[in-house]
C-alpha cells in the first residue's frame, strides 16, 4: 500500500495547520516556541518554479544567502545544484561550510574589507561585484600584491526607482549601490588596462521585494546597451548579473509573475554574448518558512484586543521595520468567531510600541498556550533577529522527508551572559 504523498509547505487539514504532512503544534510542542520551521520541500519546490520559468538564454540561478543562511537551508541549495550571492566572509564561511566552491560564488556588497577582498582573491572566488572607484583601486592594488588575477565585475547603478519599500530601493543614484553609467565606462577601461585585474562583466540589483515587472526590464535594457557599447568598444564583457529582487505577496504567498521575469530576460539577452547569472533570495525561500508563537495571554484594551504572544520583534523585525504584512494564523483553527470580535493586534513582550507582529487583525478567540503561525517568515527573518531585551533567540526547525530536524540550537542564557566579559577592576574579587 502506498501512503498519500502529503501537500507540499503549509496546508490546513482537519482545522490544523500542516507543513509537508506535520502537525505544527507538535512541533510546538516537541521543540518549544519561539522557532522557525522551514519546509525542505517547498523550497526545493520554489527552486523547480523558478528554473522552468526560465527560459533561453538562462540565467545560473546565485541564491542570496543574506535572505536564510541556516547551513541546513545552504545545503540543501548547493543540493539543488544553484549557486550563491554572498556580502560577506561570514556568508564567505558558511558557503563553503554548506559545500559551496569559491567558483559557484559572486562577492557583492558596497563595502568589502582588505580581509574579505584578500580572502575572495586568495580562494578564487567566481566573481567579485565591485561598486565604486575606490573600491576597483583597492582591487588592483590587492591583486597584484598578491600576484593573482581575480575576475571583477561593475554593479552598475541604473538609477532606477524600484523597490517594495524606501528601505528596499538600492538603483537610484539617491542610494549607496552600484557606480553611475558615466563612470563605469572610465572604470571598466581602468580594469581592462591594469593587467591585475580580468574584467568578468556587469552586474546590476535595483532593489528588493520588486512585483512590477517592467522595472527590471527597464535596468536590463540599460545594462545591456551600457555592456554592447563596451565590447563595441573592445572590451571584454563575459557576464551580465542581473540581480535578485522578485518580489513575494504576502497576503497570499503567491510570487511576482515569474513567466513575466523570464520572458523580459529572454526579451532582452536573446541571442546576445552574455552569460547570464540572477540573484534571488526572498522567492525562493520566504513561503518555505513560518515563526510559531504561543500566546502568552490576551488583554482587553480601551477600543481594540491585544493577543501577547512569544515571540517579538526580536525574532521578526519586518512588520515594525518596512511595515511589512506577515499573515497570522492560528495552528488550530477553532469555531470561525473571528467577525464578531475586534480586531486584534498581535504583539510580542517587548517593551516598545513597535514590539508588533500584525496589527488590527482578524482573529478568533484566543487562550494562553495557542499557537499561532506567523507565514512567509522564511526570508530576511531568522537572519535579522537579535537578542534585543536580553531574549535569547529562537531555534530553528527543517521539516525534511516528512520529519522535523532542528537545525540550529536554541539559545541559552548561558550563551547570552556568557558572551559579555566584566573587567577585572568591576569584578567583586580585585
Ligand atoms: N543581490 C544583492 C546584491 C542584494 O543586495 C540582495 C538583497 C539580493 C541579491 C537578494 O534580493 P531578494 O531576491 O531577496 O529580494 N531585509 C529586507 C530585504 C533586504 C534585501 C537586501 N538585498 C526584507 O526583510 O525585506
Amino acid at each position: 500500500m502506498t501512503r498519500p504523498k502529503p501537500a507540499i509547505g503549509f496546508h490546513r487539514q482537519d482545522n490544523q495547520l500542516y507543513v509537508d504532512g506535520v502537525a505544527l503544534c507538535d512541533i510546538a510542542d516537541n521543540f518549544g516556541t519561539p522557532c522557525y520551521v522551514y519546509s525542505a520541500a517547498a523550497i526545493t519546490q520554489a527552486v523547480q518554479n523558478l528554473t522552468a520559468a526560465l527560459t533561453e538564454p538562462k540565467p545560473k540561478i546565485h541564491y542570496a544567502v543574506k535572505a536564510n543562511s541556516n547551513l541546513a537551508v545552504l545545503r540543501l541549495m548547493q543540493r539543488l545544484g544553484v549557486h550563491v550571492d554572498l556580502v560577506s566572509a561570514g556568508e564567505y564561511a558558511r558557503a563553503c561550510a554548506a559545500g559551496f566552491t569559491p567558483a559557484q560564488m559572486v562577492f557583492s556588497g558596497i563595502g568589502k574589507t582588505d580581509a574579505e577582498l584578500r580572502e575572495a582573491i586568495a580562494n578564487n572566488i567566481g566573481q567579485i561585484n565591485a561598486e565604486s572607484a575606490p573600491e576597483v583601486k583597492r582591487l588592483i592594488a590587492l591583486a597584484s600584491e598578491m600576484g593573482a588575477r581575480p575576475a571583477v565585475a561593475l554593479r552598475i547603478n541604473p538609477d532606477s526607482q524600484a523597490g517594495g519599500h524606501a528601505k528596499l530601493s538600492t538603483g537610484s543614484h539617491q542610494t549607496k549601490f552600484g557606480i553611475p553609467l558615466d563612470e563605469a565606462a572610465t572604470l571598466y577601461k581602468t580594469m581592462a588596462e591594469s593587467g591585475t585585474i580580468q574584467p568578468a562583466g556587469l552586474a546590476v540589483h535595483i532593489g528588493s521585494q520588486i512585483m512590477e515587472m517592467d522595472d527590471f526590464a527597464e535596468a536590463w535594457q540599460k545594462m545591456r546597451g551600457f555592456a554592447d557599447a563596451l565590447r563595441e568598444a573592445g572590451y571584454e564583457v563575459p557576464k551580465l548579473d542581473l540581480g535578485g529582487g522578485i518580489g513575494v505577496n504576502y497576503n497570499d504567498g503567491t510570487t511576482a509573475d515569474l513567466k513575466t521575469f523570464a520572458g523580459a530576460i529572454t526579451q532582452i539577452f536573446a541571442d546576445s554574448p552574455y552569460q547570464l547569472a540572477i540573484e534571488p533570495g526572498r522567492v525562493l525561500v520566504a513561503e518555505a518558512g513560518c515563526l510559531l508563537a504561543r500566546v502568552i495571554h490576551t488583554k482587553e484594551g480601551v477600543d481594540k484586543r491585544f493577543i501577547i504572544i512569544d515571540a517579538a520583534m526580536n525574532d521578526l523585525i519586518r512588520p515594525t521595520l518596512y511595515e511589512a504584512y506577515h499573515r497570522i494564523e492560528p495552528v488550530r483553527e477553532s469555531v470561525d468567531d473571528a467577525d464578531t470580535l475586534p480586531p486584534a493586534d498581535i504583539v510580542g513582550p517587548i517593551c516598545e510600541t513597535g514590539d508588533y507582529l500584525g496589527l488590527a487583525r482578524p482573529m478568533p478567540a484566543l487562550e494562553t498556550g495557542d499557537v499561532l503561525a506567523v507565514r512567509s517568515a522564511g526570508a530576511y527573518s531568522a537572519v535579522m533577529r537579535s537578542n534585543y531585551n536580553s531574549r535569547v533567540m529562537a531555534a530553528e526547525v527543517l521539516v525534511l522527508d516528512g520529519a522535523a530536524h532542528r537545525i540550529s540550537k536554541p539559545q541559552t542564557l548561558d550563551d547570552l551572559l556568557g558572551a559579555d566579559i566584566i573587567p577585572p577592576a568591576l569584578r567583586d574579587e580585585t
